[in-house]
């Protein structure tokens, strides 16, 4: 650790640990009557339960030093006020501006960007609920029964994840698709799922030049010429970029082109106009609620105090397991079937904005960051992973997300959801000692032999941390919030570690290899000189096999 303004705090927290050597999360809540009451916050009908973790009041304590010395509140003023806060890519990340309702200037590197936020909001808007109430029609003049989104990373995981989110306010008229990889499977088996005369294309994508995005909507281009013709083109596309030009230069109207702007994040862009495909399918009302909820966490993150400040709580417990207890993976299982997509989205969100290993000078990291985002959800996962959360030699820390009111589903169903998952962060702390386990086996009539055999494979050592989100229902308010809620959390960790959370230099080297594998891939002669032995050697037998 040689950062010398963080070094207390971090060396306080590493003496900190031996404070646990014997004692348990059960431990703590055996001690600590108002351990609950202490150790949970709440946002409106939103409460994060953070009881079940190791720690105590002196760890919180220690991790808000940590906080404090690595000017968290400078930093987060930094972020707010538009200032260039990623560095490496020299710009801001003012993605809070999207989800300001009230109209409130933002400034973006000195510029007051409301006007235009709202302008493209409002054009957006009305655009897709044209195509939602049937005031837009296809080149037949007919209603439009499918969208469909083509995207890849931002303009893609976070329209496909709230779509299925608030699939129970998505018109009934509507399917929303999502097409991303540049398999083209993954096309292929869309355009089998709609009726291409109904359908509108709306290509996504920040740059407009992301191989994967342009190869799809070039090949959904030709698909719609070969059915409805060339004329059809227009009304059948719309395009959400940063790039006017390029966006133009596919052909598509200035009507049918939504911008957004460079200081929003590709993984940040679900605020903007990306969001056109989840607008279309929810609605102009639900997508301004989903942006409220953006809004009152960015209130709560900037005015609640920082041992009550959700995100900021989230930050230093991940923290805690990173950098001192060594935990290289994080789960988030949502107990709600319709968030499934969202620990994909969280993966991108989390692991592209803190996969990074030099701080903000250039230097190497001092500590170790992000950590491996995964997740399904409950109890899918329980039938899958979680037998390692349990007995594994690895600690996961979990979140776990559930609702206390389902939607649009069979309630008597909801009281099992709601046991299994509070079952799960009770098993995982509580666990089950050598002794329990004896006494059961004892009980169903085991002998001395057996018991000492089988005993070992029973014993749950407990001790495993989680959290809980617990909110009423998940309507588009609430999805807002706890996007929102990842996402400041993924930057107070920025702040401590020292790195820019919002650039992602290490995805490019994998695009520039495959730029140049390409023509290799395609043309059985190409020449394979130079490359690295598996390379070519995979790259023979690839040709081999298709002879
Ligand atoms: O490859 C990473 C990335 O740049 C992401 O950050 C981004 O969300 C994705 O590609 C898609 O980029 P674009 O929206 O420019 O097509």
């Amino acid at each position: 650790m040689d950062r010398p303004e963080i070094s207390e705090a971090f060396f306080a927290l590493e003496a900190h640990l031996s404070d646990f050597h014997d004692v348990t999360i059960a431990d703590l809540f055996t001690k600590d009557a108002r351990r609950f009451a202490d150790f949970h916050v709440v946002l409106d009908d939103l409460l994060f339960d953070f009881s079940k973790h190791r720690i105590d009041r002196t760890t919180l304590k220690l991790l808000l030093d940590l906080a404090r010395a690595a000017k968290l509140e400078e930093r987060r003023a930094v972020l707010f006020a538009g200032a260039t806060i990623n560095p490496t890519e020299g710009r801001a990340a003012m993605h809070m501006a999207l989800r300001t309702m009230s109209g409130v200037p933002m400034q973006v590197q000195g510029r007051d960007v409301m006007p235009e936020v709202l302008a493209e909001r409002h054009k957006m808007l009305a655009f897709a609920e044209a195509v939602r109430d049937g005031g837009l029609k296809t080149a037949a003049g007919e209603r439009f029964a499918h969208v469909v989104n083509i995207g890849i990373g931002g303009s893609d995981l976070g329209p496909a994840m709230a779509a299925r989110a608030l699939s129970p306010f998505v018109a009934p008229h509507l399917d929303l698709h999502f097409v991303a990889n540049v398999d083209g499977a993954d096309l292929a088996d869309t355009l089998k799922r709609v009726d291409l005369a109904r359908t509108l294309f709306v290509v996504s994508s920040k740059t407009f030049t992301t191989l994967e995005t342009m190869t799809n909507a070039r090949a959904a281009r030709r698909a719609v010429i070969d059915r409805l013709g060339e004329a059809a083109v227009p009304a059948h596309f719309a395009a959400v970029s940063t790039a006017p030009k390029e966006v133009a230069a596919f052909g598509i109207p200035e009507d049918c082109r939504f911008l957004f702007w460079d200081w929003v994040g590709g993984r940040y862009s679900l605020w903007s106009s990306i969001g056109l495909s989840l607008a279309i399918g929810i609605g102009k009302q639900n997508f301004e609620d989903f942006l409220r909820g953006g809004e009152d966490v960015d209130n709560h993150f900037t005015t609640t105090p920082l041992a009550e400040n959700i995100p900021v709580l989230m930050a230093l417990i991940e923290i805690w397991y990173r950098d001192f207890w060594d935990c290289a993976a994080q789960a988030v299982i949502p107990y709600d079937q319709r968030l499934g997509r969202f620990p994909a989205y969280l993966q991108q969100l989390e692991m592209e904005s803190n996969g990074k290993s030099v701080d903000l000078s250039g230097a190497a990291a001092g500590t170790s960051t992000g950590p491996v985002i995964f997740g399904e959800p409950g109890t899918n996962a329980q039938h899958a992973f979680f037998q390692l959360f349990h007995q594994g030699t690895e600690i996961v820390p979990v979140d776990f997300l559930l609702a206390a009111e389902p939607l649009a589903s069979d309630p008597a169903q909801h009281p099992l959801l709601v046991a299994n998952c509070l079952a799960q962060s009770e098993a995982l702390f509580r666990g089950r000692t050598r002794a329990e386990v004896e006494a059961k086996l004892r009980a169903q009539g085991l002998d001395d032999e057996a018991i000492a055999a089988l005993a070992p494979h029973k014993v749950f050592e407990g001790n495993r941390p989680s959290s809980t989100f617990l909110y009423k229902s998940l309507t588009p308010r609430t999805l807002g919030r706890l996007i929102a809620l990842y996402e400041h959390k993924v930057f107070v960790q920025s702040v401590i570690w020292n790195i820019d959370p919002f650039d992602q230099w290490g995805v490019e080297l994998g695009k520039e290899l495959a730029l140049r594998l390409a023509p290799l891939s395609a043309d059985p002669a190409a020449d394979t000189t130079g490359l690295d032995a598996s390379t070519a050697g995979l790259l023979a037998h690839l040709r081999a096999l298709r002879k």
